[in-house]
C-alpha cells in the first residue's frame, strides 16, 4: 500500500503518525492487527483483551466468524425480524403515551436481544430490565475504556504512569468486576444449564480443542456483546437524528417501499432482506450515506504493526498502535465528490451488499465504517440485515419529524457535535416525533 506522509516518524513506538492513505494499492499486509482491539497495558484482560498470540485470535474468531457468515445469520432470521417488531412496537407505544420520544435505549435493547439470544439463550423485555442496564452500562463503559481517552497508556506507551497515578488501573478492575464479571458469570451459567442452543454452549463444548479457558469465553462474550450491540444502535440513532431534517429523502424511502407494495399485490407481509433487498436500491444508498457521513465509529480501531514496515521515507516500527479516522477518510474530496453534502444518490452507482463492498479494491468500496485493510469487521452481514429490517418497518408505518419550540418551530439536531462514547461517537440527546403514516 502506498501512502503519502505528511509528517515525520521517528523509530520510537508510541509517536503519533499521521498518514494519509492514497487509495492506489491493494492490500495491507502488514498492517494486520495483533489484538482484538487494544494491546494494551492497563486494559490487558480486562476490557478489549489482547488474547495473547495472532494464532490464539483467529481461534477465538473462527467461532465468531462462523455464528456472523450469512448463512448462519440466515438462520436466525426469525429472531431478527421479531427484535425489530418488538423494537417498533415498543416505539409505538412510547411515541402513543408521549408528544416525543428518543429512540435510544430501545434500539440498544433491540441489537443487545439479537446478540444475547444468539449467544447466551436469553433476551429482556424492557429497557427497564435491571440486567439490561447493567449489561448496557458495561457496554457503555468498555467503550469509554478501550478508546484512546480512556487507556491513554496503550496508545502512549511512554504516559502509562499516568494511569496508575490517576488510579485508572483500580478504577477499570473494580468496573469490570461489578459490570462484566458478575453480570456475565450468571448468564454464562444460566445458559450452559439451559436447554437452548447458543453459542456459549458450543464454545465450551470446543474448550479443549480450542485451548480456551473459561476466562477466554467471558472476555470473547464480553467483546462480542460489546462489538455488535451498540454500533448497530449508533448508526440506527444517527439515521433518526438524520432524517427527521431530511423529509425529501424519507420520501423516496417510502416511495420505495408503496412501490414494492404495489409489486406484490399489496401484500401486508414486510420486504425480507435475502428475498427484496435489490428491490431498494435508494433506501440501500441512504443506508450507505448514513455510515459514511456520520461514521458510527470515528477511529475504529486500532490494529498494531506485527513487524517494522518501510513506507517511503519513513518507518513504522513493529508494535506501533496505527488508529485511522474514518471520519477523515469520509470527508476527502478525492474519494468523494462534495463530502459535506448529505447526498445519498452519490452510492446509486454502488448499491452492491455492503459486506460486499467492503471486501473490494480500495478504489470500488463505498464506505469504511467497517474498517479498511484486511482485518475487519465480521458482523456486517448482520448489521445490514438488521437495519434493513428496521427501516422497513419503521417507515411503512411512521415518518420522522424533528422536535417543535413553544412556538412551533423544528428543533434541529446539530448534526455537526457528538456525544464521544468512546469507541463510537453517537448524536447528543435528541427527540423526535413518530408521525403515524396514512397507508391506503
Ligand atoms: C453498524 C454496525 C457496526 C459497525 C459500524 C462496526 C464496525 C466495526 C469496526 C470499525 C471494527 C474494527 C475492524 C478493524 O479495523 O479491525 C469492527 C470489529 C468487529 N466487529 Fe463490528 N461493527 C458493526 C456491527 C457489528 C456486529 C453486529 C457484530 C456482531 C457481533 C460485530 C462484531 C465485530 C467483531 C467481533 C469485531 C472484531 C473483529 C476482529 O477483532 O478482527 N460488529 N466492527
Amino acid at each position: 500500500m502506498k501512502f503519502s506522509l505528511n509528517k515525520a516518524v521517528n523509530r520510537h513506538p508510541g509517536h503519533i503518525i499521521h498518514l494519509q492513505l492514497k487509495f492506489t494499492v491493494e492490500t495491507t499486509k502488514v498492517l494486520f492487527s495483533q489484538a482484538t482491539a487494544l494491546n494494551g497495558n492497563a486494559n490487558e484482560k480486562l476490557v478489549w483483551r489482547y488474547y495473547g498470540d495472532v494464532r490464539k485470535i483467529l481461534t477465538i474468531l473462527k467461532p465468531a466468524t462462523a455464528v456472523l457468515s450469512p448463512k448462519s445469520v440466515d438462520r436466525f432470521s426469525e429472531i431478527l425480524e421479531f427484535e425489530a417488531d418488538s423494537f417498533i412496537e415498543r416505539i409505538a407505544q412510547e411515541n402513543e403515551n408521549q408528544t416525543y420520544i428518543n429512540p435510544y435505549e430501545n434500539l440498544q435493547l433491540c441489537s443487545l436481544n439479537i446478540i444475547t439470544t444468539t449467544c447466551l439463550a436469553i433476551r429482556f423485555d424492557s429497557i427497564s430490565d435491571p440486567i439490561f442496564q447493567k449489561i448496557a452500562r458495561f457496554v457503555h463503559g468498555s467503550m469509554i475504556y478501550a478508546s484512546m481517552a480512556g487507556d491513554i497508556g496503550s496508545f502512549f506507551p511512554g504516559l502509562v504512569w499516568l494511569d496508575t497515578v490517576t488510579r485508572k488501573q483500580k478504577e477499570m478492575e473494580d468496573f469490570v468486576h461489578e459490570y462484566r464479571d458478575i453480570v456475565y458469570e450468571k448468564l454464562v451459567s444460566n445458559a450452559l444449564n439451559g436447554d437452548a442452543e447458543c453459542l456459549v454452549k458450543n464454545l465450551y463444548q470446543m474448550m479443549d480443542e480450542m485451548n480456551l479457558d473459561e476466562d477466554d469465553i467471558l472476555v470473547f462474550m464480553s467483546d462480542f456483546i460489546g462489538a455488535g450491540a451498540d454500533t448497530i444502535a449508533v448508526s440506527l440513532y444517527w439515521t433518526f437524528a438524520i432524517l427527521s431534517q431530511k423529509t425529501d429523502v424519507q420520501d423516496r424511502v417510502i416511495q420505495e417501499l408503496d412501490d414494492w407494495r404495489k409489486r406484490h399485490g399489496n401484500t401486508n407481509e414486510l420486504p425480507r432482506f435475502n428475498e427484496h433487498r435489490d428491490e431498494f436500491p435508494y433506501t440501500m444508498c441512504v443506508q450507505k450515506e448514513i455510515m459514511r457521513f456520520r461514521p458510527t465509529t470515528n477511529f475504529g480501531i486500532p490494529h498494531s504493526a506485527s513487524e517494522e514496515i518501510i513506507v517511503g521515507n519513513y518507518v513504522i516500527p513493529k508494535d506501533a498502535i496505527l488508529v485511522s479516522s474514518m471520519a477523515a477518510m469520509h470527508m476527502n474530496p478525492n474519494f468523494y465528490d462534495q463530502p459535506e453534502v448529505f447526498n445519498p444518490d452519490r452510492f446509486m452507482s454502488n448499491t452492491q451488499r455492503m459486506s460486499k463492498a467492503a471486501n473490494c479494491k480500495p478504489l470500488e468500496r463505498d464506505h469504511f465504517g467497517f474498517g479498511w485493510g484486511k482485518r475487519i469487521c465480521p458482523g456486517i452481514h448482520l448489521a445490514e440485515v438488521e437495519i434493513f429490517n428496521i427501516y422497513v418497518r419503521l417507515f411503512t408505518r411512521f415518518k420522522i419529524e424533528p422536535e417543535l419550540d413553544a412556538s412551533g418551530a423544528p428543533i434541529f439536531i446539530d448534526l455537526n457535535d457528538f456525544e464521544d462514547y468512546g469507541i463510537v461517537a453517537k448524536p447528543l440527546p435528541f427527540k423526535v416525533r413518530l408521525v403515524p403514516r396514512e397507508v391506503d
